[in-house]
Parts: structure tokens; sequence; C-alpha cells
């Protein structure tokens, strides 16, 4: 669906809503026409209040940049103004989608590697689903590590997506390479890490979970979510030599902080 040509953005409908936990949910939406994305980046999504006016908020896509749909995973915010409007709508309704694609959390921030290891708390997940769809990712990497923190088992959505790349007509070939490490610090669950991932990587736990090594010249790391797990884990990564990646001077940290 689309609007007048000098809008900035299109009007979507929600095409398919699935609860996870009464505090997270995914959603699609049909796909603007025209709206083309790298895996990894984030668009700007409206709502429209009761008054009116419009609240924008951004969202990293799930979905590959192939999919005919865009997917998202939100978080339900209690008194949120985003997310209260966003948790009301059903199949059918309208989103308003900027039409603008954009941000900094794609391989392109990265010169070369072997070890891509993808680090996320709750929703800052989904920006790595994305990632994972896309075919060029699994091409370029040895090994992928994807760490999802979260508080509580039942919070570890598209667990089933991640183990299933094993089964997938188009990833099979390559799924060998992925090591999924999931991480809930508020429950002790067999067959999860149960520390912060900071304390995780300071301890050597992580790696040796991974059966890989962190090491300069070939990891490759990702960070996104909660902002005080990304600072720190930049803060902890840092001691041990490595870099934010910039376009002027090639490292190997990217991020991305969700507030
Ligand atoms: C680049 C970028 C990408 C983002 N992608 C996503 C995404 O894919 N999914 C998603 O759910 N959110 C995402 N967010 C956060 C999102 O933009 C909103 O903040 C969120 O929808 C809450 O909106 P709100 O108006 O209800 O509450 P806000 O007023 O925006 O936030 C209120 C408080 O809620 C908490 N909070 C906000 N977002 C989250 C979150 N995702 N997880 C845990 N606590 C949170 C923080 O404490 C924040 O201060 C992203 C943010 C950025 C900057
Ligand atoms: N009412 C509810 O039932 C309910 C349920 C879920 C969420 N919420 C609310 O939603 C908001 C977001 O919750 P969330 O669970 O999605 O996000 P979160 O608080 O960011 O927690 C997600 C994961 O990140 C970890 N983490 C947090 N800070 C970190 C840091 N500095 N370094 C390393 N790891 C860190 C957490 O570990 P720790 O467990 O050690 O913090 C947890 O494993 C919160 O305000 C919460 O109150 C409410």
């Amino acid at each position: 669906m689309t609007n007048t040509a000098e809008e900035k953005y299109t009007r979507e409908s929600i095409t398919w809503i699935h609860p996870w936990t009464p505090h997270l949910f995914s959603f699609r939406t049909t796909r603007p026409g025209g709206f083309r994305f790298t895996a990894g980046q984030f668009a700007r999504l409206g709502v429209q209040k009761s008054d009116g006016s419009i609240a924008w908020r951004a969202y990293s896509m799930v979905s590959g940049p192939y999919d005919e749909f865009l997917e998202f995973y939100s978080i339900v915010v209690a008194g949120g103004e985003f997310t209260t409007e966003l948790y009301r709508l059903k199949v059918g309704d309208t989103l308003l989608i900027d039409k603008q694609n954009h941000g900094f959390l794609t391989l392109s921030r990265f010169e070369s590697g072997r070890d891509l290891w993808l680090l996320s708390t709750g929703t800052g997940i989904a920006p790595f689903l994305s990632i994972l769809t896309d075919p060029h990712t699994w091409e370029t990497f040895t090994n992928i590590i994807l760490v999802h923190s979260v508080r509580e088992s039942k919070e570890l959505a598209y667990k089933d997506t991640i183990t299933g790349f094993g089964q997938h007509e188009f990833f099979r070939d390559h799924a060998h390479k992925l090591i999924y490490i999931p991480v809930i610090t508020r429950e002790q669950i067999t067959g999860a890490l149960s520390e912060r991932i900071t304390r995780l990587i300071e301890t050597g736990t992580l790696e040796n979970a991974a059966g890989i090594p962190l090491d300069l010249n070939n990891s490759r790391i990702m960070l996104c979510g909660n902002p005080e797990m990304v600072d720190q884990t930049r803060g902890v990564l840092k001691a041990r030599g490595f870099r934010t990646s910039r376009q002027s001077s090639p490292g190997q940290i990217a991020v991305e902080n969700y507030w």
C-alpha cells in the first residue's frame, strides 16, 4: 500500500502476529514497494495515536533482505508511548513505515574475519536473525556464534528458528557453522549459560562454551540490545585490544543500542 509521493512513509498492513510472552511478540507487515535494506538495518515505524499524532520508533528487521514481508520482534513497555499503541493493533490494521532504511549494524562494517560473534540481549537479537537469513553471512564466515541473553527461558524467542537452520533448505549445508549459546540470567536451566555476557567474556566461559577463542585477527563482534550491556561489553573487549570498526579505521566491533 502506498500514499502520496511527497509523504516520507507508506501505510502497510499487519499480516501476522505471534505472541511469545505477555511482554514480547513478533509481527509481520506487507513490504513497502521499493523498500530496500541490508541485513542488520532498522526501519522507523509509526503508529497513529488517539489524539491523531504519530509516534515513531526504530525497529530492526528480523526478516531478510529477500523476504517478501517485513518481520519485527517487539517488547511491550509498560506505559510506553509507542508499544502501548503497537500492542493494540490486530491483523489487517495499518502501520506506518518510513521509506528510508537506517543503520550501520551490517557486515560491511568489517573488512574481513573468520568468526562472527553476535552478542544480544532481549529483543536485540532481531538484527542478528536478519543477518542469519542472508546467504552472504554464511558464505563469508567459518564460524558464527549467536549469543542471546534473556532473564527467563520463556524469553528465548526464535529458538526453534535458530536450531532449525540445520533442516532449512537454503542453509542446511552451512548450518554446522552456527553455534547458538542461550544465556538465561534469572533461572538455572540446563543447556544455557547463566551469567551476564560481560562476566562470561571476562572469565573465558563464553569462549569455552563456543570452543573458539576471541582474538583480534579472526573475531568480528556485533553487540545489540541493552545499552549498558553494549557499553560494558565493549569495555571488556577494549581491555583485550578490540576496537570499534569505523570507515576510516577498520576494527573488530560494531554495536547498536536500543535505548
Ligand atoms: C536502532 C534501534 C533499533 C531498535 N529495534 C527494536 C526492535 O527490533 N525491537 C524492539 O522491541 N525495540 C527496538 N528498539 C527500541 C524501540 O525503538 C522503542 O524504544 C520500543 O519500542 C519502546 O517504545 P516505547 O515508546 O513503548 O517506550 P520508550 O519510551 O521508547 O522506552 C521506554 C523505556 O523502555 C525500555 N525499552 C525500550 N525498548 C526496549 C527494548 N527493545 N527492550 C527492553 N527494554 C526496552 C527502556 O528502559 C526505555 O527507556 C530499537 C531502538 C533503536 C534505537
Ligand atoms: N513485568 C514483567 O514481567 C517483565 C518481563 C520482562 C521484562 N520486563 C521489563 O522490560 C524491560 C526490559 O527487560 P528485558 O528483560 O527485555 O531486558 P534487559 O533488562 O536488558 O535483560 C535482558 C538480558 O540482558 C542482561 N543484561 C542486562 N544488563 C546487562 C549488562 N549491563 N551487561 C550484561 N548483560 C546485561 C540481563 O541480565 P540480568 O538478568 O542479570 O539483568 C538479561 O539476561 C525491563 O524494564 C523489565 O522490567 C518486565
